[in-house]
């Protein structure tokens, strides 16, 4: 059955709603009828720049929530009607800027009853690039994370108490989780560059102190020290410029790692001995999969707790034909602490 959704018809071409059938789920798998999908940078830097993708037309979009329409062979745990969360890939079975989407059961969560669908479609891809930045393997020389234990594992709470981080950009989508499972994994003090506008929101996410981020880099060394004298082991930059990352990596202890989420314009001084990890963040990836399964495992009641919190939203008017207009305004840099929704059902 003919169903909606938005396609790059060919390399850095138009977006453009139009038709494609229905999936149906594989083994383990689900399909859902996707209510809200979040719009994010990498979304209008592949139509822009091409990258990434090399099948066309192509459906881009990586954040859903909606409700089980079927449920492929061997699925446990799910029913049809349920409503869950997840995060897309970037094929056209898997995609979210469509009215259907198919996702592993494994990497599916179920909504909790604290937030919206909106908020929910908020989560997936921040979460993730978190999550993996800070918990994912170490891979040398590919992209990877810094190996630290989860604190969604028992082993993990509060396991980094009295050790400062620096979050470069806590009030971008990743930065608001990176502030939360910080919080969770017992950093302190937990300090982050942002909009000073920010200061009292990203209080209430688990932050310590907010440094403007409009004061010159070359100061937030001696920023830092007037918050903490502990060295400086873990920073996370998600903002990822080469300014950034250079400030970031110079902030640091020796011995200190820093995550990225753009690729590394660091110069590396090897007499430091510093770790730079450049995110992938997705849980679809083979090499995320088994603490994506283990994070999804625990995020329903995460987030029931009030131990995570989505990110604020606002949602778009005309559904999936409301996405080009909401990527140009993520690309001129005017959204500010929240993330846009689109609701793939409300497309004329
Ligand atoms: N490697 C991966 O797998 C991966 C995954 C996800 C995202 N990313 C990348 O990560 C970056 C962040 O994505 P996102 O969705 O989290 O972004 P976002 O929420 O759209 O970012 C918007 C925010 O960026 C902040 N910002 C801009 N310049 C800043 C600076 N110089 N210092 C501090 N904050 C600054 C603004 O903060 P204020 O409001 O305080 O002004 C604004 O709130 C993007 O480049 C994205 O492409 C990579």
């Amino acid at each position: 059955m003919p169903k909606l959704a938005l396609f790059i018809k060919e390399k850095q071409g138009v977006w453009e709603v139009g038709t494609k059938d229905i999936q149906t789920p594989g083994e383990g798998e689900l399909l859902v009828k996707i209510e809200a999908t979040a719009l994010n940078p990498v979304d209008w830097k592949i139509q822009k720049y091409g990258f990434f993708i090399e099948e066309y037309p192509a459906i881009l979009g990586t954040d859903s929530a909606g409700t089980v329409a079927a449920l492929g062979k061997g699925v446990t745990g799910f029913a049809v009607g349920d409503k869950v969360f997840h995060q897309g890939w970037f094929t056209n079975d898997k995609a979210t800027f469509q009215q259907y989407t198919i996702v592993p059961a494994e990497i599916t969560a179920k909504l909790p009853s604290n937030i919206s669908l909106d908020e929910a479609a908020s989560i997936p891809l921040g979460l993730a690039t978190a999550a993996l930045g800070l918990y994912g393997a170490v891979v040398p020389q590919g992209q990877g994370g810094l190996g630290l234990t989860p604190p969604w594992e028992d082993a993990g709470r509060g396991k980094y108490a009295g050790k400062p981080i620096l979050i470069l950009g806590g009030a971008t989508s990743v930065g608001q989780f990176v502030i939360q499972l910080a919080k969770l994994s017992g950093f302190s003090p937990i300090i982050a560059t942002a909009s000073l506008k920010h200061t009292s929101f990203l209080k209430s996410l688990g932050v310590d102190h907010v440094i403007d981020r409009k004061i010159p880099l070359s100061e937030l060394t001696s920023q830092l020290e007037s918050f903490t004298k502990a060295p400086l082991e873990v920073v996370y930059d998600t903002v990822s410029f080469p300014e950034t990352q250079k400030a970031g990596y110079s902030a640091l202890a020796r011995g200190g790692s820093i995550v990225l989420v753009l690729s590394s314009q660091i110069e590396v001084d090897a007499s430091a001995n510093k770790t730079i990890a450049y995110v992938f963040g997705t849980v679809h990836a083979p090499s995320n999969r088994a603490a994506g399964v283990s994070l999804y495992s625990k995020l329903t009641s995460l987030i029931e707790k009030g131990e995570l919190k989505p990110n604020r939203v606002e949602v778009l008017p005309n559904g999936l034909a409301g996405i080009p207009d909401g990527l140009k305004r993520l690309e001129l840099d005017q959204i500010s602490g929240q993330k846009l929704i689109a609701r793939p059902q409300e497309t004329a």
